[in-house]
């Protein structure tokens, strides 16, 4: 067989056509949306007023296996996809490890992250809608740039609220928004009564995507015309990054591989419950067993150190109820320089996978993860995102662990993004002033005394 290559791209007509709907597959599936004061399940046509429909149809669907991508998506798509699944030849021989190291590389666009496979999605099915515009948070800038470029190309006006301590570290963030139309207000603000709320409790906060997400509610809810639309965390948006999975497959199988270890970062989940997707579908169908690590950071523990509870989704509860890992919706996480792994919850379907047993999780502190970080950035040529790299980390410990027992495992990891904003974290990095926090007991306990009332 001719020798793998360093960067195989699938062809434009390879590129799947459907989505894959994990839920189909699972035994058992996620705990269901609830309304915060009644704790009933919420029906689909309860979401409308904060989801476009169709969104919503799909957020409530855990039964049809495979969904149409619409034309109009899949013609965007093109512009960046099929995204390469790369052979990290350079890094395997740096570290001299038997294992074959692959990675997807979803930097390619100029939203710099896999941020933009649903951001086109959903600004689709809202311009299907007639609506005029969307509203969202941002943390470190990736989802609203992904958004603003969506919005920009299928003619939506759109509301970004940007967390305020990002908003005032990377003000470029914010030109390539405000270059694709976006207005953008650093959160929490004066604009929504949940930012007002925010303030008054305390005036100097740097804000959180909890906040955030309070505030974006809250404008969709109240304006004509308007609908709000999230980055991560949802199943939805896990839906439409199955296409990272998809592809990552159909592309090994034609390699003649199949990965033993698939790693990612988690945030929200939404990257890695689409590179998995697939993955997992075979786990569940019994096809085949690859074990499967979340990666997140030391700081913001969701998986490792939080509860499965149900939990609100923002700060200011302005959001139904959703089982998940959390740390507790109020749990206010240091300032690490992953912005977009700063969650306090984690997407209910892997938590319920994580929880039945289907996936592992660890947690890294941040100057291994930039120790990761630059020895890749070094040999593969590209600058990774903070947040990419908590899963290159994972991945060169696996491949360290296959030099010692002379293993040659298969290891494919999601590369989700370049980190070309993330400069300061960089320069933090080598000048030594990088410090790593691992909240105690004591901290985390005062986020899960936020908490609401368990449903009976
Ligand atoms: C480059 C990059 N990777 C990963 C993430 C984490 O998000 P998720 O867990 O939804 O994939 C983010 C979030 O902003 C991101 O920007």
């Amino acid at each position: 067989m001719a020798k793998i290559p360093h960067r195989l791209y699938l062809t434009e007509d390879q590129m799947p056509k459907q989505w894959y709907n994990l839920r189909a597959d699972m035994k058992e599936q996620p705990d269901p949306l609830l309304h915060p004061g009644t704790h009933q399940p919420l029906p689909e046509e309860a979401l409308y007023p904060i989801f476009c429909e169709k969104l919503a149809h799909q957020e409530l669907d855990g039964k049809t296996r495979y969904i149409d991508i619409p034309e109009p998506i899949l013609d965007m798509y093109k512009l960046y996809r099929p995204s390469p699944l790369c052979r990290a030849y350079n890094l395997e021989k740096a570290l001299g490890t038997p294992a074959k190291i692959y990675y997807k590389f979803e930097g390619n666009n100029t939203s710099g992250s896999h941020k933009l496979n649903s951001a086109i999605a959903q600004a689709y099915y809202a311009k299907e809608q007639g609506l005029k515009g969307l509203t969202t948070e941002t943390g470190a800038g990736q989802w609203g740039t992904a958004l603003s470029e969506a919005c920009a190309y299928f003619g939506l006006d759109l509301k970004v609220f940007m967390v305020k301590v990002s908003y005032e570290q990377k003000p470029y963030r914010k030109a390539v928004m405000q270059t694709f139309g976006a207005d953008v207000t650093p959160s929490p603000s004066n604009t929504t009564e949940a930012g007002r709320a925010i303030l008054a409790h305390d005036p100097n906060t740097g804000g959180s995507l909890g906040c955030a997400i309070s505030e974006a509610v809250e404008m969709a809810t109240t304006q004509e015309g308007y609908r709000y639309v999230l980055g991560s965390v949802l199943n939805q948006v896990l839906l439409h990054q199955s296409i990272i999975g998809l592809e990552s497959r159909q592309a090994m199988e034609l390699l003649d591989e199949y990965p033993d270890i698939v790693i990612g970062c988690a945030g929200g989940g939404s990257n890695l419950g689409g590179l998995i997707a697939p993955f997992m579908r075979d786990k569940l169908t019994g096809k085949a067993d690859p074990r499967i690590i979340a990666v997140e950071p030391a700081s913001c523990p969701s998986f490792t150190r939080g509860k499965y509870a149900y939990d609100f989704c923002d700060t200011g509860h302005v959001t139904p109820l959703a089982r998940m890992y959390t740390l507790g919706n109020g749990f206010m996480p240091a300032s690490n320089h992953a912005g977009g792994l700063r969650y306090h919850g984690m997407s209910p379907i892997l938590s319920k996978l994580y929880h039945d047993g289907y996936m592992e999780a660890t947690s890294v502190k941040q100057t291994d993860v930039f120790d990761a970080a630059v020895q890749f950035a070094k040999v593969e040529t590209i600058l990774p995102a903070p947040e990419s790299s908590h899963a290159i980390r994972c991945a060169i410990d696996e491949a360290l662990k296959c030099k010692e027992t002379g293993e040659a495992k298969t290891i494919l990891f999601g590369l989700t993004g370049t980190g070309y904003f993330d400069m300061s974290a960089y320069e933090a990095y080598h000048n030594g002033t990088m410090r790593n926090h691992v909240p105690t007991d004591e901290e985390l306990q005062t986020g899960f005394d936020t908490l609401p009332g368990q449903p009976e």
